[in-house]
This record gives C-alpha cells, structure tokens and sequence, in this order.
C-alpha cells in the first residue's frame, strides 16, 4: 500500500489473545470498507510481540507494558530495540504514578474489569513516574525523544470537542454493545493545563 507520500506501509499486529485480535479485524476492515486501510496491507500473527522479526520503522506499544513489571518490559524493550532500523522509532505506553495517587476508582476499575469471557481476567497496572519511564528506555538503549501524557500529546489543542470530549463507539458496536455515545467529560481545559493525565505517551529512538 502507498500512503500519500508514496512510502510502502506493511502493518503487523501482535497479540496473544485472540479475542483482541479479532477485534482488531474487525475495526480494521471498517477502515477498510471506508477506504481509510488497504485490507493488503495489514497482518495480524497470534503471538507474542517477542516474536516478530524487522526492520521495522515504527513499532507501537499502547497498554503493553502497564501490566509487566519492569524486568518483563526491559525483555519486551530490547526486543523490539533489536528489530527497529537505525533512526526507528517506538511509541510506548504506560500508566502513571498519577492515576494511582488521583483516581483510585479508575485505577481499581482498570485492575478488575474483567473481559466478556472471563469475569476474572484482569489487567494489572504499574504507576511509573517519568523518571521510571525515562530509565526503562535508556536502559534498553532507546534516545528518549519525548514523554508527553495522555492530556498533552501533540496535536491535541487541534481536536474537535467532539473528538474529544465525544466517544469513538465502533469497538462497542462491532462487540455487538449498542452504545449511546454520550459524552465522555474531561475535566476543564485549564485544569487538563495545568497537569499531567494518567498515561505516559513515550517517544524514543534507535540511534
Ligand atoms: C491493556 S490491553 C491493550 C490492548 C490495545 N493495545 C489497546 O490499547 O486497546 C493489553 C494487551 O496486551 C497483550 N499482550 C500482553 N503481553 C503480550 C505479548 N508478550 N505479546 C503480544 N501481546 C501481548 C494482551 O493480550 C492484551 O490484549
């Protein structure tokens, strides 16, 4: 598939649930249906990430590494360290120590929410602090480029409140949920200011 400037994008998804996977093909084939994906071009392998072999350009980790401790996140680190290409970047996710100390429903809530499937299955949280976060990388020979938090991302200023604010209801819906769509409320825009949200958003590098 060739994106707007041209380049060839091969996107590889792992994972070693099946139902996640499969919840990932669904959404992707109404991408698809709408033109925004080309079904080509996309993969999807049950399997732990530990497997997959590069060069890859942009490796993304978004809730992987909340629920390992940081022993299992450094083996999962170095791994996708070694297939990145030289100057390949990582987006990598995880809950912070703010949660924690803010929102202890939410923590909770996380922490025993279960799945369809099973009531019991769970997701375990680390509350990193930036400085943890900040280690982690270094540590697994990644540049840190950035450690934004999931109210400080770039671009955000530009999203419409409806984007923002509102609620992305295709998950819920391809699961078979009707879901209303209500708003979800954030908390005012200079309270977001003046602190951090609840995950690192982390950019790093390959030299
Ligand atoms: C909290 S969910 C996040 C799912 C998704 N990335 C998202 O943001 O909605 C964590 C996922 O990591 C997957 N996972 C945990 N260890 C993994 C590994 N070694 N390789 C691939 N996937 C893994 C779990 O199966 C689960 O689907």
């Amino acid at each position: 598939m060739q994106n707007g400037n041209g380049y060839e994008i091969q996107v590889d998804n792992y994972d070693i649930n099946t139902e996640a996977l499969n919840l990932g093909r669904h959404l992707c084939s109404q991408l698809c249906d709408k033109k925004l994906l080309h079904p080509d071009s996309i993969q999807y392998h049950e399997k732990s990430l530990t497997k997959f072999s590069g060069p890859i350009h942009l490796a993304v980790m978004v809730g992987i590494i909340c629920g390992v401790e940081d022993q299992l996140a450094r083996v999962l680190l170095k791994k996708v360290f070694g297939q990145l290409e030289s100057k390949g970047r990582l987006l990598v996710t995880s809950s912070n120590e703010r949660m924690r100390c803010d929102s202890p429903l939410n923590s909770f809530i996380i922490q025993h929410i279960g799945t369809p499937t099973d009531p019991h299955q769970s997701w375990g949280l680390n509350f990193r602090t930036r400085a943890i976060m900040e280690k982690l990388l270094t540590s697994c020979s990644f540049k840190v480029v950035a450690i934004y938090d999931d109210w400080n991302y770039p671009g955000i200023e530009e999203l419409d409140d409806d984007i923002l604010y509102g609620v992305d209801t295709l998950p819920s819906r391809i699961m078979g949920h009707p879901h209303s769509g209500r708003p979800r409320i954030l908390p005012y825009e200079e309270i977001r200011k003046q602190r951090e949200g609840y995950n690192w958003i982390a950019i790093a590098e390959k030299p």
